[in-house]
């Protein structure tokens, strides 16, 4: 066992799995980009306030944060997510609106780590600043939904419900303190009943499933401004085509939420660890961040679980990251220098084995590599300046020997008749 290995709920992603990490970003990257939005980066740390302002009824603000009094007497904070601190970056820069802004990053929550759930886990994600419109509501959820396609995944849940305007969930809040209060709940329900009301609709312990059942409704309490903001957006996804179920109960873990509010379910996860991302209205945000009053709207897809739905559903399966070109040198490992370098400068992919191996030694490493060709020099070809090209794919053809002058174009050719 060595000294050190990574603390718990933190881990190292490693080449191959960390590819894939590159290619999920990147589709995120073409899908939000293509739709006007531009690439924010925020720092790691905070001060605390930023992420208090999240609200004080949530775990991730009270048990979760990675906090700590810094060199200048500073309390701060890692992020455990980036919408406030895309507010409080708002509320400092003040850019004109509308701001469409996506983000990708890692992200500290203290939690009780598991499949699915880590301490440091990274998100992708959109907000945007200064929007009222129902119908961009409908465009941020298109959004998740066209990258989740545009990965190729299909088995995902759209969940959808709406929280109201802050005065709707007030008086909804109250009636639902007031079913709880009277109800048989279970210990744990009860003592989040005494923190956020809405959360005990989360609960999935059977002890609370009746009086969740018989619980008030939120569709009941909202105005008339929140109703046809509703159905505005349920009417908008209807017209794009996205699938979706309203779902009341739906209240998510975050307290900042106001209207719209939704979540991506990955079918194949367990229901403990199966919201792949989630977002929602969060108007009164920048406001409380000391910014002006600027309604907001954004969510946040969970990279690693979205990668562990990708493995359920075979995405990536046959992504293999394979070389141009192995260079196998048994002369002095001078060729393989040059080769190598002349690959790279044409826009090839190329490797090598070092460290003057046997032949064999070097052909194992090429075999490994995944390249679509061994380069060998020995002895012969060095003294006539020519390379051995060799197939390394069972039925791709016969070895040929060929003239350093005309390799990088020969290869070329031989690379795109195999594509
Ligand atoms: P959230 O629901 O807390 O929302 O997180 C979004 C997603 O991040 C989750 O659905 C999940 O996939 C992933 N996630 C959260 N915690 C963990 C963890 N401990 N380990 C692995 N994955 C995790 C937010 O963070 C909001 N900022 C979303 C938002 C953006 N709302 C409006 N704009």
């Amino acid at each position: 066992m060595p000294a050190f290995q990574t603390s718990p709920g933190m881990r190292d992603i490693l080449p191959g799995d960390s590819a894939r990490w590159r290619r999920l970003n990147g589709v995120f990257a073409e899908v939000v980009e293509a739709a006007g939005y531009g690439q924010i980066i925020t720092p790691l740390l905070e001060d605390i306030g930023v992420f208090t302002r999240i609200g004080d009824a949530t775990d991730v603000v009270t048990k979760e944060m990675y906090d700590f009094v810094d060199k200048g007497d500073r309390h701060i904070s890692l992020r455990p997510e980036m919408t406030a601190s895309v507010c409080r970056s708002f509320a400092q820069h003040r850019p004109t609106l509308p701001w469409k802004v996506w983000y990708s990053g890692s992200n500290f929550r203290y939690e009780k780590p598991q499949r699915g759930r880590f301490r440091q886990f990274d998100q992708v994600g959109i907000e945007v600043l200064g929007v009222e419109d129902a119908n961009l509501d409908v465009e941020v959820i298109a959004l998740a939904s066209e990258f989740y396609r545009r990965l190729g995944l299909s088995r995902i849940r759209l969940i959808v419900n709406s929280l109201g305007e802050p005065e709707d969930r007030a008086r909804y809040v109250e009636a639902l303190d007031a079913h709880f209060a009277q109800a048989d709940l279970s210990e744990q329900a009860r003592a989040t009943l005494a923190k956020n009301p809405l959360r005990v609709l989360d609960s999935k312990r059977g002890e609370d499933a009746v009086a969740i059942a018989s619980a008030p409704r939120i569709g009941d309490f909202y105005s008339e401004a929140a109703s046809e903001h509703f159905a505005t957006v349920c009417s908008g996804l209807t017209r794009l085509g996205i699938a979706f179920e309203v779902e009341p109960k739906l209240v998510r873990g975050l307290d900042y939420y106001r209207r719209t509010i939704f979540e991506f379910q990955g079918e194949t996860l367990d229901s403990a660890q199966n919201a792949l991302g989630g977002g929602g209205r969060y108007d009164g945000l920048v406001e409380a961040l000391g910014g002006p009053a600027t309604p907001g709207i954004g969510f946040a897809l969970g990279v690693d679980r979205t990668l562990l739905a990708c493995d359920d559903e075979g995405v990536f399966a046959d992504d293999t990251a394979d070389l141009d070109a192995f260079v196998v040198d048994v002369v002095d490992g001078t060729h393989a220098l040059e080769l190598t370098a002349e690959l790279r400068a044409a826009g090839l992919t190329g490797d090598r084995g070092y460290d003057n191996r046997s032949m064999k030694a070097q052909m194992k490493l090429a075999n490994r590599s995944g390249a679509r060709f061994a380069l060998i020099v020995g002895d012969d070809e060095a003294s006539n300046g020519t390379v051995v090209v060799k197939p390394m794919a069972r039925d791709g053809g016969d070895q040929q020997n060929i003239d350093r002058t005309d390799l990088i174009s020969h290869l070329k050719d031989k690379l795109r008749n195999q594509r």
